[in-house]
């Protein structure tokens, strides 16, 4: 017989963790939610799909997982959810700033621009509110916590979304590098994850198609062959990123895109 020693990954690599989740009811945050929980993270789920919100509370147990209405654009609900967080737990360790939105399909010649300052609002200015507060509530318990934000394909090349999503993109890279610089005085680390294209509904929405048309036309402009990228996949550097095997790994957009964003999609030399 083969005797087996557990590992690391054998263990629930969020133990004793305390995790806030934005954009948490539907998509990468809601599997972010499964997986942390399943990993031994209490998790709060903030969105403001507040039915989705409760349904995905109900499916995994109010014992471990609870919901928070939160809109990023508003200051005071995102320092409200930090502070349900604390007075429910007692502590915050990771925070997933997820929530995020794709804005208006616009070309740059009919930019539009109040859909571009909601775009920022949501994906900068909303981040920014929560790295603010639970950097605050993460320093003033002495925790050494984990912050990642989600970017995108488009937070580093352009021409793979609208404008103000790949504007948003790119200032949230800056954000986070800039967040990393003065958060590693106090041991928290900062970090990105970068998906390539995906299907939930706000893919399926944005273009008006079926997951798996989505997914379709992801496989066939993606670098990486036979495997299509699942909410779940991005979920998973999530958890890398906000667990203690990446101890010191800060201020980095890690790419869960096949290599889309480093090769050339226009010249081959072989
Ligand atoms: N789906 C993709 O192809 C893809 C690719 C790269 C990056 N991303 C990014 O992934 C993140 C999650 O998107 P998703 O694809 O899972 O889409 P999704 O629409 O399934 O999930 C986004 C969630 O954010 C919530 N949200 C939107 N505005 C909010 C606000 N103001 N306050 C709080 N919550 C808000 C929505 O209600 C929704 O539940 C986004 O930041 C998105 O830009 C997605």
């Amino acid at each position: 017989m083969i005797k087996t020693t557990p590992t690391s990954m054998s263990k629930p690599r969020l133990e004793g963790k305390v995790a806030l989740v934005t954009g948490a009811a539907s998509g990468i945050g809601e599997e972010a939610v499964r997986l942390f929980a399943s990993h031994g993270a209490l998790v709060v789920v903030a969105d403001v799909q507040d039915e989705l919100g409760h349904q995905v509370v109900s499916s995994i147990g109010p014992d471990r997982v609870s919901y928070r209405h939160c809109d990023v654009r508003d200051e005071k609900q995102v320092e409200e959810t930090v502070n349900y967080t604390l007075s429910k737990h007692g502590k915050l360790d990771i925070l997933f700033s997820n929530a995020g939105i794709i804005g208006p399909l616009t070309g740059i010649l009919d930019l539009d621009i109040e859909g571009f300052d909601n775009t920022m609002a949501t994906n900068v200015r909303g981040v920014a509110a929560t790295i603010k507060h639970a950097a605050r509530a993460m320093v003033g318990k002495k925790i050494r916590g984990s912050i990642i934000c989600t970017t995108s394909a488009a937070s580093s090349i352009g021409g793979t979304g609208p404008h103000a999503y790949t504007t948003s993109k790119h200032a949230l890279v800056g954000l986070v590098r800039t967040a990393c610089c003065e958060l590693g005085e106090y041991g928290i680390r900062v970090n990105c994850v970068s998906p390539f294209g995906i299907a939930t509904p706000l893919s399926c929405r944005a273009y008006n198609l079926e997951p798996s048309e989505v997914e379709a036309n992801s496989c066939a402009l993606a670098n990486l062959k036979g495997i299509v990228l699942k909410a779940r996949h991005v979920a998973e550097a999530a958890l890398f990123l906000a667990s203690d095997e990446s101890a010191y790994i800060s201020g980095h957009n890690l790419a869960v895109d096949g290599g889309f964003t480093v090769v050339s999609h226009s010249y081959s030399a072989i």
